[in-house]
């Protein structure tokens, strides 16, 4: 396989994605975003212009969320949303937006529970099996390929989004990312992570503060 990974360039790309676990949802962990509505998006608001980096976004599901929940706050039309992933296989689905229609009960339900203001089906056109998101809400995303291993700092963010990448990172790997992390938050920028996540015991646990804990 080593050879075939050394020169074949479309197997290196299947292999990866093979091996990376792209399992999200469209508001997973609703009180998760329902803190980011009532906690954090209140501070972003005081900013003139907001910047927002997905990190790890798989195929967009979270990025769409966010989009959201930032445009019912009037916040999306001052912002940029950064969605990476490693994997181009799932990031062109992100770019293209496009979910399976029965999904949408159940991120109707989430979206409720997130505090959502409108009607989720606003959001997105039904054609056939597939739900098609509102093309407004993809004006001010910028989707591209980035490797949290491999890549560097991307710029001075307000907040940093990467929920449920740090679970497959060993210690080491999870300081790096804290790190690359840390150089690239504006002071007072907000880190969200995963319900299973935490900075707590990693080297840079002292560059930040809790703000919010969800369940
Ligand atoms: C389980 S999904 C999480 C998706 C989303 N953040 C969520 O919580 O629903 C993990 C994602 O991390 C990506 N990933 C894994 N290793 C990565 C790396 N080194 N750099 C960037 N993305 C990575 C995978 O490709 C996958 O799409």
């Amino acid at each position: 396989m080593q050879h075939k990974l050394l020169y074949d360039s479309k197997f290196f790309v299947t292999l990866l994605s093979d091996l990376t676990i792209n399992v999200t949802e469209m508001f997973r962990d609703p009180s998760f975003f329902k803190v980011l509505r009532e906690v954090v998006i209140p501070e972003l608001k005081k900013q003139p212009f907001v910047k927002v980096w997905h990190a790890g976004c798989s195929s967009g599901e979270e990025v769409y969320s966010t989009a959201i929940l930032m445009k019912e706050e009037g916040l999306y039309k001052t912002s940029l949303i950064y969605a990476t992933d490693a994997d181009d296989v799932v990031l062109d689905k992100a770019k293209f937006g496009v979910f399976a229609i029965d999904r949408m009960k159940d991120y109707t339900t989430n979206y409720r529970k997130a505090g959502g203001l409108a009607s989720f089906a606003d959001y997105y056109t039904a054609r056939y099996d597939n739900a098609i998101m509102d093309n407004s809400l993809k004006k001010n995303i910028v989707f591209s390929n980035h490797n949290l291993v491999t890549d560097g700092v991307f710029g001075e963010m307000d907040m940093i989004i990467c929920r449920n990448v740090f679970i497959y990172f060993n210690r080491d790997l999870q300081d790096r990312v804290f790190r690359l992390f840390s150089e690239s938050l504006r002071p007072g920028g907000f880190l969200c992570l995963g319900t299973k996540e935490t900075i707590r015991f990693s080297s840079f646990s002292d560059d930040f503060e809790n703000v919010a804990d969800h369940e």
